[in-house]
């Protein structure tokens, strides 16, 4: 994979950078920007926050205020290139014994869960966990549709493609959704090389007649924009990704209640490693070959990782539920919703010190949920390098920053896709390397 290239040559080009030696009056300067970091972290203010954002739990402002004691060398290298959310790290490590579960040997035994659902291998306190936080959160509607689990919301995605083509097309039916995207639906999509549907690209671009399918992406992988149908034809079907429909990223403004709907905990509560996504489904036929996708594919989802993302989901209900009786932890989308608030306050900063790098800029809504006011608090910054310099990606990995080439999200090079989610000491030592950068060469 191309993407896989930059970041090996990132690693490799760490030693002979021939950035490193004018890289040596940064560490200078570095030290510096950590003193100023270090005594802005509790003066910040955000103009999208409002005032109860401000208040962060003691504990957990320790959390970030030890950490950014991080010198950077200039050298050691930054990989932001993936949504790793490693950031979440910080906040289960305070919750503790709460999401311990245990699973005793003659449990999940059965491929099946209860064989007179649609989804049969739906372990039901995992349907309950997920039906529970949608009414907590107000993001989705729940009633009235299926719920069918998988894999991560990458086994979901193929198999809600599956369930939409067509099987008596001549042509494979085309797949859109509109730039920047997620870089991976084009490798997803066209993977197998399926008879059933294919790739093409920019739905803004998209001029053709017949059936298509759009991928909805609501906040945007990268930029954070709220998204709407962009083809609007007869023959389209849409697939609405709401990985990042959660109070840490946008404000939620309406519960959702499309069609075809995907979820992930990989975004929602951090645990990637679970591998747990799921649909909600109107039509029960879609939700029917969706289920027969994953029964084929892998017979199933591990019962193990739905146990555990049903706890983690309900002690994230709790948490919000028992707001005060929760050993003084902060509610898991206050305390991320701080953590994103205060990051991108960091970056707009760094941003903002030269003329080489700009953001983009969406307005601000009220979120039901919270009752804050702000704008989105992307997973992602779509950073733009502004001048002369072409490539982005190129130009950061000369100072050791290894992020996504916009041109595989279906843009240009002159952007940039950097995880707004990786851990604490990583994310400071970026924003000290930009800041320096970004005043270095003014
Ligand atoms: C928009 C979007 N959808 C889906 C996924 C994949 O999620 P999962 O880890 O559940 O497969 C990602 C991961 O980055 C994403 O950004």
């Amino acid at each position: 994979m191309k993407t896989n290239k930059v970041q090996n040559h990132c690693h490799k080009q760490q030693k002979k950078n021939p950035m490193a030696l004018s890289m040596k009056p940064f560490i200078v300067l570095s030290v510096a920007v950590n003193v100023m970091l270090f005594m802005k972290q509790f003066s910040w203010s955000n103009e999208q926050m409002d005032e109860n954002a401000k208040g962060v739990h003691l504990k957990e402002e320790k959390m970030r205020v030890s950490s950014s004691a991080v010198i950077d060398d200039g050298k050691t290298p930054i990989v932001l290139d993936h949504g790793d959310p490693t950031m979440y790290e910080e906040y289960w490590h305070l919750v503790g014994e709460k999401t311990t579960v245990v699973i005793h040997g003659q449990q999940g035994i059965s491929y099946f869960s209860d064989a007179s659902k649609v989804c049969w291998f739906l372990e039901p306190q995992f349907e309950r966990a997920v039906i529970r936080l949608h009414k907590v959160v107000g993001n989705a509607i729940t009633e009235g549709y299926h719920i069918v689990v998988g894999t991560g919301s990458s086994q979901l995605y193929q198999a809600a493609l599956y369930a939409l083509s067509p099987s008596d097309l001549l042509e494979p039916i085309e797949v859109v959704s509109e730039a920047p995207f997620y870089s991976s639906y084009p490798l997803i999509t066209d993977f197998l090389k399926s008879g059933l549907h294919r790739w093409a690209g920019d739905a803004s671009k998209y001029d053709k007649d017949g059936p298509y399918i759009e991928i909805v992406t609501s906040p945007n992988n990268p930029d954070g924009s709220t998204r709407q149908p962009m083809v609007n034809r007869s023959g389209g079907m849409l697939i609405y990704d709401l990985a990042y429909y959660w109070p840490q990223y946008t404000p939620i403004t309406y519960p959702a209640n499309h069609d075809i709907m995907l979820f992930t905990i990989s975004k929602c509560t951090g645990h990637a490693g679970s591998r747990i996504g799921w649909a909600l489904v109107k039509d029960e036929a879609i939700a029917r070959k969706i289920t027969k996708y994953m029964e084929i594919s892998t017979i199933g989802v591990s019962k193990d990782s739905q146990t555990r993302a049903a706890k983690v989901l309900d002690v994230i209900s709790d948490s919000h539920v028992h707001k005060g009786n929760f050993d003084g932890i902060s509610p898991f989308f206050d305390h991320s919703y701080d953590h994103m608030a205060w990051r991108w306050q960091q970056l707009r900063e760094a941003v903002n010190k030269g003329k080489l790098f700009s953001l983009p800029v969406f307005p601000s809504a009220t979120c039901t949920f919270s009752g804050r006011t702000f704008g989105p608090l992307s997973a992602f910054a779509w950073l733009k390098c502004e001048s002369e310099v072409e490539n982005c990606a190129e130009f950061l990995k000369q100072h050791n920053i290894c992020v996504r080439d916009g041109s595989f999200l279906g843009s240009s090079s002159k952007f940039v896709r950097i995880s707004m989610l990786d851990k604490t000491e990583k994310f400071e030592l970026f924003i000290q390397r930009l800041s320096i950068m970004n005043t270095a060469i003014a």
